[in-house]
């Protein structure tokens, strides 16, 4: 597999889903939007503030963030791509929010503020997208003011050893029993397999080294955020399941969110897909007729810090 430059990769990244923001936005409104509303409680965002949202897709945190602010606080969005930033800026628009929010395209790698601009930081789902994390985290921490809170999230299975981990362990615990039956199929798991099946030659890197290399990433995260400078106040996990009705659904949802099906299905030919497409209904009609469901599992663990000083 060919490792691309982190300029191509983050361009690469961006694009793929100019073709998918319309669907991003509908599942990330319906889903997401409970984990967004937790991140910005963690962030204790005054009236006041200039707010920060690195990564911010189609702006599911920047857009609840605005309720927090007053008059004189302002919320910054960055992404790096430019069809994300569109959705985005159409949705401040149609709720009439343009002068308290702004968008720009940017990499986090690099961002173009000068320091200690933002009171706040926040970044839902982004940071695994960076090739260089620890490069986006020390220019959050550049752009920062020092007392500065920042809240960081990743797609995260809870700490393995905590109470936490350990109630969702019994919570899911149902769940295995139905796979085990054939009665459920989860997302992306399972459109990821039948991709690797019909497409096993990634063509090139589709994760990031993080992603790639850390499944629970609590601890990591964690680190790279200490690392960076940040003193690391608390962390917390939450999590959630959502059932697809349908199979069209269930599909839509995996070939958005999935990295690594987002990207080798656009690459791949149109007949190729279609005959994988085929087997992927078959097989969740298969499992629906048995009285089993079709799930999507998605989660957040958030580490809140500041920057001393
Ligand atoms: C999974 S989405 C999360 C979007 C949003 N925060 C949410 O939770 O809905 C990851 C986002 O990171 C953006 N991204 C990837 N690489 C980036 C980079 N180097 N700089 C800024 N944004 C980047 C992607 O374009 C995408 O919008």
């Amino acid at each position: 597999m060919q490792t691309l430059d982190s300029q191509t990769f983050k361009t690469r990244d961006a694009t793929s889903y100019d073709a998918v923001t319309e669907q991003f936005d509908f599942f990330t409104e319906h889903l997401t939007s409970p984990l967004a509303a937790r991140m910005i409680s963690l962030a204790e965002i005054k009236q006041t503030d200039s707010v920060l949202d690195v990564g911010t897709g189609t702006g599911i945190v920047a857009l609840q963030a605005v309720n927090k602010i007053g008059e004189t606080g302002k919320i910054h969005g960055i992404d790096f791509s430019e069809g994300m930033l569109t959705a985005a800026r159409a949705k401040a628009e149609k709720r009439a929010l343009g002068q308290k929010v702004e968008f720009s395209q940017m990499d986090a790698e690099e961002l173009k503020f000068e320091a200690e601009k933002f009171d706040v930081v926040v970044s839902l789902f982004a940071l695994l997208h960076f090739p260089n994390p620890l490069m986006a985290l020390k220019e959050i921490y550049r752009v920062m003011r020092k007392g500065g809170r920042v809240v960081i999230a990743v797609g995260s299975s809870p700490p393995l050893l905590s109470v936490t981990g350990l109630t969702h362990r019994l919570k899911i615990f149902p769940n295995v029993l139905r796979r085990s039956r054939g009665k459920q199929l989860v997302a992306p798991k399972f459109l990821d397999s039948l991709v690797e099946r019909h497409f096993p030659e990634a063509h090139e890197s589709e994760e990031s080294h993080l992603a790639r290399h850390s499944h629970n990433r609590t601890q990591g995260v964690a680190a790279l955020v200490q690392s960076a400078g940040f003193k690391v106040l608390q962390t917390d996990w939450q999590g959630h399941q959502a059932q697809l009705e349908t199979p069209e659904e269930f599909w839509e949802i995996q070939r958005t969110f999935s990295s690594i099906s987002r990207k080798r299905l656009s690459n791949a030919a149109p007949e190729k897909v279609e005959s994988l497409r085929q087997e992927f209904f078959r097989q969740c009609r298969t499992v629906l007729s048995r009285g089993g469901n079709l799930v999507y599992p998605f989660a957040a663990f958030y580490v809140v810090a500041r920057k001393p000083g």
